[in-house]
């Protein structure tokens, strides 16, 4: 169901898979439109469903990805690409070694550069080379963060290493053996790189999500709550089920 926002394209599904074959439409319709699409990604438990169904449909009606460009939202910092935790790993994982990707063309930012800020300072100029980011996907962190933009993180900032807050640190250790093996810091795309994208979609399931999504829509937008600062953007479409739109 389309709904009213006053500055989001809000699509309400029903279900969780719904939401998932939302989003994965809408990519699956840009990679055939532009193939040579250049496709922001996220990671975590919201889009993984999303990329089986990518999966699926290159392998069942040969979805073509073969020129297709892709960058990651954020990296831990000191995981490196085999880490099974690592954003690259989780990738490789989910999405690109199941689709006949150019792995040249995917980027994610390294966690283990010895210069942590040269490599912040290559993975912005490696998007702006490339032309800029097509299509953005987002998840949204309980506390509103968007890729690792804590709250406080400004509309301006840019790829740059951040400190996650207790709160993304007890919440992402769900995928560690323990709460002290989670990175304390990660590399992270900025609010205002993710803002340059041309098109913004967001997606969230599932009940706890849906103060996170209420506070985005529908308050004023502040660095406090940074998908809030997503309310700047021409072309954002929100993508929820039942339980995240409360
Ligand atoms: P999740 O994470 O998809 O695992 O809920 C989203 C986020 O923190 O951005």
């Amino acid at each position: 169901m389309k709904t009213e926002s006053t500055w989001a394209n809000l699509i309400i599904c029903d279900t969780p898979q719904d939401a998932a074959e939302e989003v994965a439409q809408q990519i699956a319709k840009r990679v055939r439109e532009s193939p040579m699409c250049k496709l922001g990604l996220a990671t975590g438990g919201t889009p993984v469903e999303t990329y089986k169904r990518l999966v699926q449909w290159h392998r069942q009606d040969d979805l073509d990805f073969s020129s297709v460009t892709t960058f990651n939202l954020d990296e831990y910092v000191g995981l490196g690409p085999k880490h099974p935790q690592s954003f690259r790993r989780f990738m490789d994982d989910q999405l690109f070694d199941h689709v006949n990707i150019n792995l040249l063309n995917t980027f994610v930012p390294d966690g283990t550069a010895s210069d942590q800020e040269q490599e912040c300072r290559r993975y912005e100029s490696k998007i702006q080379e490339t032309g800029g980011i097509d299509l953005q996907l987002l998840g949204i962190g309980h506390n509103g963060h968007i890729a690792f933009n804590e709250p406080g993180a400004d509309a301006t900032s840019r790829t740059r290493v951040v400190d996650l807050t207790d709160e993304t640190i007890k919440k992402n250790a769900r995928f560690f053996e323990s709460i002290d093996d989670v990175p304390r810091t990660a590399i992270t795309m900025g609010v205002g790189t993710i803002l340059e994208a041309r098109k913004i979609i967001l997606m969230a399931t599932g009940p706890g999500k849906s103060e996170a999504i209420k506070t985005m829509l529908n308050r004023p937008a502040t660095s406090a709550h940074p998908a809030s600062l997503l309310q700047t953007h021409p072309n954002v479409t929100v993508v929820v089920d039942q339980a995240a739109a409360g």
